[in-house]
Order: structure tokens, then C-alpha cells, then sequence
């Protein structure tokens, strides 16, 4: 790249979330909670061009590491995102997001007579994932099938 088409600058402690699927980087901001008020820079870049994908997105967020359920709803909804962990403006750890076969809990049912949905049992939710793009998850109780729509619209 040269000194004409550098975008978006490297940052010093945090976490850089890249290849994001196109489209999804503010998915991925209100995944984390991000609003605005942090400390940190944030910086969202979208429509990248990338080797991989053709075009992707990126999210960088300085002085701020994930956690374990945050990266699996990243998953959710960009199964080719990478997480940098950045320390001192080097690359510390590289870690590709992975969604296990079964999920616990993190989504709910969207067929409200679905027994995960009642309010008297204590029923943990459970899906299958049956296909990761297009994102294809199926409930353990009733069989419901849920698309990225019905996961984008509980987060
Ligand atoms: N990055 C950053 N600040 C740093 C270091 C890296 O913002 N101090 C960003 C890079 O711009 C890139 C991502 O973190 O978007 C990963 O960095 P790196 O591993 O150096 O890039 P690539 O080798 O291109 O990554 P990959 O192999 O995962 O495509
Ligand atoms: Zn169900």
C-alpha cells in the first residue's frame, strides 16, 4: 500500500477485529457495547479491500480486549473474522473466531412457544449450527430453524 491509500492508522494496545464480513462492522460495535463514550480510539473501516473476501470490514478498539461470549457472537455473525490482540503496536496474539457445533445460551428461540421461552422452566437455550454461511442454527427443543436475521435482531 502506499503512503497515498493508508487508511486507517495502527493502533498501540487493544484489539483490531479484521475480515469482517462486509456489512457487519456495526453489528460487531453493538456486539461490544460500543457507544462512544469510552476512553479509547475506535475506529471502524468499512468496504476494504481484501485478498480473501474481495472487500471487508474491520473494527479497531485501543485499550480493550474481548471476552470469551463477545467473540462467539462475533461468530455469529462474521465466521471469517480474525481478533488481533495488539501490545505495543505489535501483533501479540492472533486468533481466528471458531462457533462450536452446539451454542449454549448467548441466543434465544424466536418461536415464542418454544420451551426455551417459558417463563416458569429454567430452559437453557441450545442450537445446532448447521451451517455457518449462510448462518443456518436449529433449536434442540422444537426444531426452529434461525437465520443471521433472527440472532442480529437480539443484539
Ligand atoms: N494492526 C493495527 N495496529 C497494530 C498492528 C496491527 O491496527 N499496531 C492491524 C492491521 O492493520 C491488520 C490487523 O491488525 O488489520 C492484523 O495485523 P497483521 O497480522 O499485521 O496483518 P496481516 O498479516 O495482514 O493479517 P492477516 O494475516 O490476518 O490477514
Ligand atoms: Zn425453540
Amino acid at each position: 500500500m502506499s503512503r497515498r491509500t493508508l487508511r486507517v492508522s495502527k493502533i498501540k494496545d487493544g484489539t483490531v477485529i479484521d475480515h469482517i464480513t462486509r456489512g457487519h462492522a456495526l453489528n460487531v460495535i453493538k456486539i461490544l457495547g460500543i457507544d462512544g463514550r469510552e476512553n479509547g480510539v475506535v475506529t471502524i473501516a468499512m468496504n476494504v479491500p481484501s485478498q480473501k473476501l474481495g472487500v471487508k470490514d474491520i473494527v479497531k478498539i485501543e485499550g480493550r480486549e474481548l471476552n470469551p461470549e463477545e467473540v462467539d457472537k462475533i461468530a455469529l455473525i462474521a465466521p471469517h473474522a480474525t481478533i488481533n490482540i495488539i501490545r505495543n503496536y505489535r501483533v501479540v496474539e492472533k486468533q481466528r473466531v471458531k462457533l462450536p457445533s452446539i451454542i449454549h445460551g448467548i441466543i434465544k428461540c424466536t418461536n415464542p412457544p418454544c420451551i426455551s421461552n417459558s417463563e416458569s422452566e429454567p430452559v437453557k437455550p441450545i442450537f445446532y449450527v448447521e451451517s455457518e454461511e449462510p448462518l443456518k442454527l436449529r433449536c434442540h427443543y422444537c426444531g426452529h430453524i434461525m437465520g443471521k436475521e433472527d440472532v442480529l435482531k437480539q443484539f
